[in-house]
C-alpha cells in the first residue's frame, strides 16, 4: 500500500481522538511558537498536519496565515469539519512532502512545523527531500520547529517503522544555515495511556 492510501486509511477507519498521536494540548509546540515572536500575519506552514488541534489553537491566538499540509486528503477534511465557519482562515493542501508539487512553489514562510511527520522518513531520499523542500520554504530569520521521537522512542507508529533522532541529528541534516535555538525530550501520553518520547527542536534560520 502507497503512504497516501495508508494515512486516508488511518484517518478513516478511527475517531480522531483515538489515534495513538492524538494530542488534546499542543503546550510544547505553542510554547516554541511564543519563542518565534512572530506577527499576527506571518506565514505557518504546519506539514503533515493530520487532524492536529494545533490549527484550532493558532486560529484561537488570532494567526492569520495558516496553512495546512498533508498527504492525506481525509486528514484534513477533518479539520475542515472541526473548523466549520473558520476553515476559510486557513490554506490547505495536499501534498507529499517527499514529492512536492504544490508546496514547492509555496511562497516562503516565517514558521515550518512539523511534529511526528520527519520520523516516518526511513530513506536518505525521502530525508534529503524533506530538508530541501523545508530549506526553501523558511524565509531568513524564519524559524523551523520539528518534534519527532526521539532515540528512547517507539520503534512504529502506525503501523509503520521510524526513523529516530536526537537534536545534533536534526540539526546535522537542517544544515548549516539554522541554529538550533532550543531542543527539549518531551513524554507524550497517547490517548491509549502509553507513552512516546519526542525530542522538541527549535531552529532559527541565520
Ligand atoms: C503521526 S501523524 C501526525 C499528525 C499531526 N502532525 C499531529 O501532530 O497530530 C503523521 C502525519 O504525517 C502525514 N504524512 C505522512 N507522510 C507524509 C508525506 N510524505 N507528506 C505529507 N504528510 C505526510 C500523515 O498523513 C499524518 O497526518
Amino acid at each position: 500500500m502507497n503512504q497516501k492510501s495508508h494515512w486516508n486509511i488511518a484517518y478513516d477507519k478511527t475517531d480522531t481522538t483515538k489515534l495513538g498521536w492524538y494530542e488534546e494540548n499542543c503546550t510544547p509546540s505553542l510554547d516554541l511558537i511564543k519563542k518565534c515572536t512572530l506577527e499576527k500575519s506571518d506565514s505557518i506552514l504546519n506539514v503533515g498536519a493530520g487532524a492536529t488541534l494545533l490549527i484550532d489553537e493558532l486560529i484561537a491566538l488570532d494567526y492569520k496565515n495558516l496553512i495546512a499540509n498533508d498527504i492525506s486528503e481525509n486528514a484534513l477534511e477533518k479539520i475542515k469539519t472541526r473548523l466549520g465557519a473558520n476553515t476559510d482562515k486557513v490554506k490547505f493542501i495536499i501534498d507529499d512532502l517527499t514529492n512536492s508539487v504544490t508546496l514547492q512553489h509555496l511562497e516562503p514562510v516565517d514558521l515550518w512545523h512539523d511534529r511526528a511527520v520527519l520520523h516516518f522518513f526511513n530513506t536518505k531520499n525521502e530525508q534529503d527531500a524533506y530538508f530541501k523542500l523545508l530549506n526553501k520554504l523558511v524565509k531568513p530569520k524564519g524559524h523551523a520547529i520539528i518534534a519527532t521521537f526521539n532515540l528512547n522512542g517507539a520503534l512504529k507508529c502506525s503501523g509503520l517503522p521510524v526513523h529516530r533522532y536526537d537534536e545534533k541529528m536534526i540539526a546535522k541534516r537542517i544544515g548549516k544555515d539554522f541554529d538550533l535555538i532550543e531542543s527539549f525530550n518531551y513524554t507524550f501520553h497517547n490517548p491509549s495511556g502509553d507513552t512516546r518520547a519526542y525530542v522538541y527542536t527549535l531552529f532559527k534560520r541565520k
